[in-house]
């Protein structure tokens, strides 16, 4: 038995599979590490995301992502898939998702930069209405996301509204139909906060708290079905109090 892999830590400059150069690390989570590399051939930039073995048996966890992300290809808040391919690292091989490189940053550094670490309203809504719109396309094909959190949630600004791409997926038990209302709740959640949270939550205008249904799933379900319903809300909701 090899002993199990827990970090790459690729320094930069190292070529990888005579292919690729090593920019820097983007991130490290449970399932692998994510890096910006350089094609050498083209000299165009990606994204790479390799998987540490013991989270990858049978390659089941690669090709998830890479036939799902192949699956939902017309759907623009996910990143583009380009390519696997594969290194070998301390013996074990080591499989590599090459994706499209979207130079935004995470939700959660984006709002670490904001005065007082939140949105205005209106920044938010506008927030909300590019993942509502993004995801509704998802869920049109009966897909999820199923890990949506200010990690996995890339924005940059254009204009007045924001540019925004999902990336990471993740395989729940349960029903389509469950799995997307979870997702919908986990989009609120992320409005809710992006807005300050529960600190601020009972200054907030009606038409917040509607949305947010104090976080309460049941509410939040009957409310928006899909994200193509609270897309919808946020096209054509009433102001009364602001
Ligand atoms: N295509 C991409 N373009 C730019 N940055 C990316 C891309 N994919 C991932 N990242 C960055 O790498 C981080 C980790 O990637 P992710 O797929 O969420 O893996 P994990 O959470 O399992 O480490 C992301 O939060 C994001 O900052
Ligand atoms: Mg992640």
């Amino acid at each position: 038995m090899l002993p199990r892999i827990d970090e790459f830590a690729f320094q930069s400059g190292r070529v990888l599979a005579n292919k690729y150069e090593v920019l820097e690390r983007l991130g490290k989570g449970w399932e692998g590490e994510v890096y910006r590399i350089e094609e050498i051939a083209t000299g165009i930039e990606r994204a790479a995301k390799f998987f540490y073995p013991h989270r990858n048996l049978g390659d089941r966890t690669m090709k998830f992502h890479a036939r799902k992300l192949s699956r939902l290809s017309s759907c623009p808040i996910l990143i583009r898939y380009v390519t696997h391919d594969q290194i070998v690292f301390r013996g074990h091989k080591v499989k590599f998702l090459v994706s499209e490189l979207f130079e935004g940053e995470q939700l959660v550094v984006f709002l670490r930069r904001q005065p007082k670490k939140r949105l205005t309203i209106f920044e938010a809504m506008h927030l909300l209405h590019a993942l509502a719109g993004g995801l509704e396309q998802i869920h049109e094909f009966g897909e999820y996301h199923g890990d949506l959190h200010h990690g996995n949630i890339m924005v940059q600004r254009s204009g007045i509204t924001f540019d925004v791409k999902l990336v990471d997926l993740y395989r729940w038990h349960g029903t389509a139909n469950e799995n997307i209302r979870e997702d919908v709740f986990d989009m609120i959640r992320v409005f809710y906060d992006m807005i300050g949270g529960a600190k601020v939550y009972k200054s907030h205008p009606a038409e917040v708290k509607w949305i947010c249904a104090g976080l309460k799933r049941s509410l939040i379900a009957k409310r928006f079905r899909t994200a193509g319903d609270l897309r919808f809300h946020l096209e054509h909701m009433e102001w009364d109090s602001m």
